[in-house]
């Protein structure tokens, strides 16, 4: 005999093995807390529908809060043999209050329950990454605000291309964060339809009411679909997909970070709060937490193939792979939980060096050639295709002589242009270069200043 919940039609208990590739208590009890919202829901419909008595629902309710009480003292046993975190609460109810335990179950399977507690999960997992990306953007802001005037070199092909401002440069990563969150909230929306009361497969012949359900479990919906709503998992792909894109962002910066705090750059530097040593070369200062949220990037997008994968040419409805969908995202959420919070406290922490940036942004002399370009076009009314040919022509002279722009003599740029006047020494600078961007959501620092504060608005008033 055995004591499976399902055990009826069988004579004899699971081979060890079988136990061990199918119990997935060891991770879905994360589920536990959605797992007796689900129940508890289902069971005051049933009650209400009249299909399980007061009484019964009286005693189910009473023993979902003392197991939920045990579960946040710690002292719940999560049995293997029980293999999931459903059969666990569903068999602890039935030793805490006997035969009404067995009445939970009415008009409901385990397809249709798991399927309600993951998308509960997911949905509260987003409201919590929308915060935590909150946070980073915040800081973002913050930095970006005390930098509006700080002048960098900005790279196009990793090569300096024109100057712009340290605060414009972080206000970018806002943005992209911004999108971030627009695309969990986009699955949030998605995803909020309710599948319980699907059953197995087919819907079910109780009297059951699904929008009553739904509603008490903050869904918009019942799903409409009784075979979707127990097969379907976009809802965790969405999730993992734009996890991985978030990912690609932080990725993005940590990169930067990583290489603005070696030498060779030496735009920002890490306190010691967020740097660490090297066990052999004493002068290191390694930016080791950039390195691990770039590093871990490649999880999340592992976790999005992976499910991908899973459910790739899955027929429908419910196959047992679909347990495979829950590790992914877990462990997806708690890299990006991690990542995120290091994001933030970096970004507080690094502080920029502005000379060391100035100096590069003009270490060549030559990042304001558009600038010269510009005010021959602007200027001397030139096409600007032919100011970029005479602009690149005063650039090579100036190479030769091996100087910057504004170390050339005006008798020098008259030589490819003879109409050019003193005045043109004026745009020459990188920091009359970033103030002249004043295009809307261009670089030039009065700009940058008034970005970060509708940034605040847009990003970080709660409404
Ligand atoms: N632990 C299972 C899962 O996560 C629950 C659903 C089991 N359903 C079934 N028909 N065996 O997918």
């Amino acid at each position: 005999m055995t004591s499976k919940i399902w055990g009826g039609r069988f004579s004899a208990g699971p081979a060890a093995i079988m136990e061990e590739i199918n119990v997935s208590v060891g991770f879905d009890q994360r589920l536990a807390k959605q797992d007796l919202n689900g129940s508890r829901a289902h069971c005051s419909m049933l009650v209400a529908q009249g299909i399980v008595s007061h009484e019964d629902g009286d005693a189910i309710q009473e023993g979902l809060t003392r197991i939920e009480k045990e579960i946040v003292a710690g002292n719940f046993l999560f049995k293997r043999a029980l293999e999931d975190v459903h059969m666990n609460i569903e068999s602890r109810l039935a030793d805490l209050i006997g035969t009404p335990a067995g009445r939970l179950h009415t008009a409901r399977s385990r397809n249709d329950q798991v399927a309600t507690d993951f998308r509960m999960w997911v949905r509260a997992a987003i409201e919590t990454l929308d915060e935590d990306i909150r946070k980073v953007q915040s800081a973002l802001i913050d930095k970006a605000e005390a930098h509006a005037d700080t002048i960098m070199p900005g790279f196009t092909h990793l090569q300096a291309a024109q100057p712009v401002t340290f605060g414009h440069h972080l206000l970018a990563y806002v943005e992209m964060f911004g999108r971030d969150r627009g695309r969990l909230m986009d699955a949030r929306t998605r995803l909020n339809e309710c599948p319980l009361g699907a059953g197995a497969i087919a819907g079910t012949s109780f009297p059951i009411d699904r929008h009553l359900t739904a509603e008490k479990l903050g869904f918009d919906r019942p799903m409409a679909n009784s075979m979707d709503a127990v097969s379907d998992r976009d809802f965790a792909l969405e999730f993992l997909a734009a996890a991985s894109i978030l990912a690609t962002h932080m990725s993005r910066l940590a990169e930067e970070m990583v290489n603005w705090s070696s030498a060779q750059f030496g735009f920002i530097r890490f306190t010691d709060a967020f740097s660490t040593g090297s066990s052999m070369m004493p002068q290191k200062r390694n930016p080791d937490a950039a390195e691990l949220v770039r590093g871990k990037t490649g999880r999340i997008y592992g976790g999005l193939l992976a499910l991908l994968t899973v459910m790739k040419a899955l027929p429908l409805t419910y196959s047992k792979d679909m347990q495979e969908d829950k590790e992914t995202v877990f462990a997806a959420f708690d890299t990006l939980e991690l990542c995120l919070a290091a994001t933030a406290g970096m970004v507080v922490d690094m502080k920029p060096n502005a000379e060391k940036m100035r100096a590069s942004a003009d270490a060549d002399g030559l990042i304001t050639a558009t600038d010269l370009a510009d005010w021959l076009t602007q200027t001397l009314n030139i096409p600007f295709r032919d100011s970029h040919h005479i602009t690149g022509k005063i650039v090579k002279l100036a190479e030769g002589k091996g100087v910057g722009l504004a170390a050339l003599s005006l008798a020098d740029m008259q030589m490819a242009e003879p109409r050019i006047t003193q005045d043109v020494f004026r745009v020459l600078t990188p920091e009359a270069s970033a103030a002249s961007r004043t295009s809307y959501g261009g670089t030039a620092p009065d700009n940058v200043r008034k970005q970060a504060a509708e940034a605040r608005t847009r990003f970080l008033t709660r409404t």
